[in-house]
């Protein structure tokens, strides 16, 4: 297929976009390097041994995306393009209101004028809010919590409408847990601007020296070690999922919503453990107040995506350290400029 990636030069858009040209599929990536850089355009050409093929595009300019769509043919379209920060949404709900909704508005948009009815779309457990139980599965109540995560509730709906609407319309949501890791190589992986938000890429700047220790959100929560607990799943196991979900699309002409993670849940401190032993050095960190907005416990039921797509993840937290830490100690400052 020939697959446009929104969002492709950021952290998931960029190992899908190997394993999606892995599988022999032609992706050209689309994005307004807003959260992201250009260097890991020439990364993607190291990794597979061609040029990129890339549209710098702001998705929030409608006629620049019907421009575009009217200028190319795809067979699908692959959504990862989003403002992702709990806390900023909190500040500023509107920029992500316009972002996030008006953008995918303008890419629905586009996808409609120019006949490209296959989707996939980045969407996140943020939609359980606080589960009522654990193991989550797809049909948990939905609550959000944040602006953030209103507009990922929004966009399902609103694509769900879309589905209605045009029967011959296909739409899968992917509910992303914990994405944590990196490729392989080492020459791409999560690079966020400033403080980090998430609690992988804070423990790789502490690894590597660029912060001094990791303030651990809450030691008194109802979870076997009183740390939170979430479900992390390796960006490679992420990145196929896409695959999988085009395949799906195009075989099955259904719409389908599902979880992607490992089913499996384990706290700040074990993550800590286990990365300071991939990594071979301490990390610092002291348990501090519980971070505003967060939960205990959340991780995935993913059987429904193994029995639609027949996916499930492969690589444990070893993995995810081990490929993390391998990407932070090669590209200590992250990527180049380009
Ligand atoms: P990211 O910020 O690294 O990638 C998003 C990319 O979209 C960036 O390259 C950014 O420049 C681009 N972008 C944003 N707004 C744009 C616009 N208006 N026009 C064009 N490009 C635009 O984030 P990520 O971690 O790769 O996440 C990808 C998707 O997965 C997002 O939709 C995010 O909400 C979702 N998600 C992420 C996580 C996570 O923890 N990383 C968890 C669940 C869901
Ligand atoms: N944590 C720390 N210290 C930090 C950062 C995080 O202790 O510096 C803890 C948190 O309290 C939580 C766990 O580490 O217990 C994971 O926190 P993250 O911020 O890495 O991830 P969240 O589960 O809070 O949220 C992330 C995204 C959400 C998304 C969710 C599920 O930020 O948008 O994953 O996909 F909805």
């Amino acid at each position: 297929m020939r697959i446009l990636l929104c969002g492709g030069a950021g952290y998931i858009g960029a190992h899908a976009y190997v394993v999606l040209v892995e599988r022999g599929h032609e992706v050209i990536v689309a994005d307004n390097f807003s959260n992201s850089s250009p260097g890991v355009l020439g990364r993607l050409q190291q990794i597979t041994g061609q040029p990129v093929p890339f549209q710098p595009l702001d998705l929030r300019d409608r006629e620049a995306v019907s421009g575009f769509f009217g200028r190319q043919h795809f067979d699908a379209v692959v959504h990862f393009a989003a403002l992702k920060s709990v806390g900023e949404s909190c500040e500023r709900p509107l920029d992500y209101f316009h972002n996030n909704i008006g953008g995918t508005l303008n890419l629905l948009h586009g996808m409609q004028q120019t006949g490209v009815r296959r989707l996939v779309f980045s969407s996140s457990a943020t939609v359980y809010g606080d589960p009522a139980s654990v193991p989550v599965r797809e049909d948990a109540r939905l609550q959000v919590t944040n602006p953030y995560g209103r507009t990922k509730l929004v966009m399902e709906e609103l694509i769900g409408d879309l589905c209605l609407s045009d029967p011959d319309f296909h739409a899968v949501n992917l509910r992303y847990f914990n994405p944590a890791g990196a490729h392989a190589s080492g020459l791409i992986g999560e690079d966020p601007g400033g403080v980090p938000n998430n609690l992988m890429p804070y423990i790789c700047q502490v690894a590597v020296g660029r912060r001094e220790r990791l303030s651990v959100f809450g030691g008194d929560w109802p979870t076997l070690d009183g740390t939170g607990v979430r479900d992390y799943i390796h960006v490679m196991d992420l990145a196929r999922a896409h695959a999988d979900a085009l395949d799906f699309v195009a075989r099955e002409r259904r719409n389908l919503t599902v979880n992607l993670g490992t089913g499996h849940g384990i706290s700040v401190l074990q993550l800590v453990k286990a990365f300071a032993d991939a990594a071979a050095r301490d990390i610092p960190y002291q348990v501090v107040a519980r971070r505003p907005g967060d939960v205990a416990e959340v991780y995935a039921d993913p059987s429904l995506a193994h029995r639609m797509l027949g996916w499930r993840a492969e690589l444990g937290v070893e993995a995810m350290c081990r490929d993390a830490w391998r990407w932070q100690s090669l590209n200590p400052q992250g990527y180049p400029a380009a």
